[in-house]
């Protein structure tokens, strides 16, 4: 079953066009990769699956059916959840306050439940449910931020760059932390420059250069696509 189905996207701001005819889809359970280097439109890609920009034209299907033209807050209530680059934590409330609050618009039946699933998935924040969360380690935000996104009973989970500033060992365990919550059942849209680790832990992949997909395919296949390994891996 297709979970997300993007046709000929483009989408930009004002008069400068960012994404260009952007066609990739995901099926249930997969998690594919979206790759890219700094400023191609990565970013951009998740705010528009997510109702925060607009495309300029182009189709996008969410189990089927059209999301373009959709709020933010709907596009959430059909469970695609979105968690956003830099963690965009509230620095000021403690890791509870930031989890439930992954529960506010869907999932909320299933709180209790939730929560503790994701203090058995992270129990490094089960130790530190009361902190406040701008005082934690990078890692612990970024395991915060991806914890308040499984709160909302997700259908597909878009990460914007999870491993981004943690070190060489948490980016790893972020990695496997992310393969996990994929088998259990959660079909994954993984944003990354991290290129080595996620090919590692997708089913496939895409790359955008300047806007556009310029290489797709099976994970296993791009690790030994050698124009991807020029480009990215410097090999
Ligand atoms: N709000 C905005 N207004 C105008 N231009 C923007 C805006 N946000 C992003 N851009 C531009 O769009 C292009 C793509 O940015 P985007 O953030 O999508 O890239 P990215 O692939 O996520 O990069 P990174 O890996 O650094 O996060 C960049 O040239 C950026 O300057
Ligand atoms: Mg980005």
């Amino acid at each position: 079953m297709s979970m997300i189905t993007v046709k000929n996207l483009s989408a930009g701001y004002g008069f400068v066009n960012v994404l260009r005819d952007i066609s990739l889809d995901i099926t249930a359970g997969e998690i594919v990769a979206v790759l890219g280097s700094n400023g191609v439109g990565k970013t951009t890609l998740n705010n528009t699956l997510s109702g925060l920009i607009k495309p300029k034209s182009g189709e996008v299907l969410f189990e089927g059916k059209s999301i373009v033209g959709a709020s933010p807050e709907t596009i959430v209530d059909l469970g695609m959840i979105h968690v956003p680059e830099g963690r965009k934590l509230f620095p000021n409330l403690s890791v509870r306050d930031n989890l439930e609050l992954g529960s506010y618009r869907r999932g909320k039946s299933d709180r209790a439940a939730n929560l503790e699933d994701v203090l058995d998935t992270f129990p490094k924040l089960r130790d530190r449910i009361n902190q406040i969360a701008g005082t934690l380690s990078g890692g612990e935000q970024q395991m915060v931020a991806i914890g308040r996104g499984l709160m909302s009973n997700p259908k597909l989970l878009i990460l914007d760059e999870p491993s981004l500033g943690l070190s060489p060992l948490l980016v790893e365990q972020m990695f496997d932390l992310i393969k996990r919550i994929n088998e259990k059942g959660l079909t994954i849209l993984l944003v990354e420059q991290n290129v080595i680790q996620s090919l590692a832990i997708a089913d496939r992949a895409y790359v955008i250069e300047e806007g556009a997909i310029a290489i797709s395919g099976n994970a296993a296949d791009l690790q030994d696509n050698s124009e991807l390994k020029k480009s990215y891996l410097g090999l």
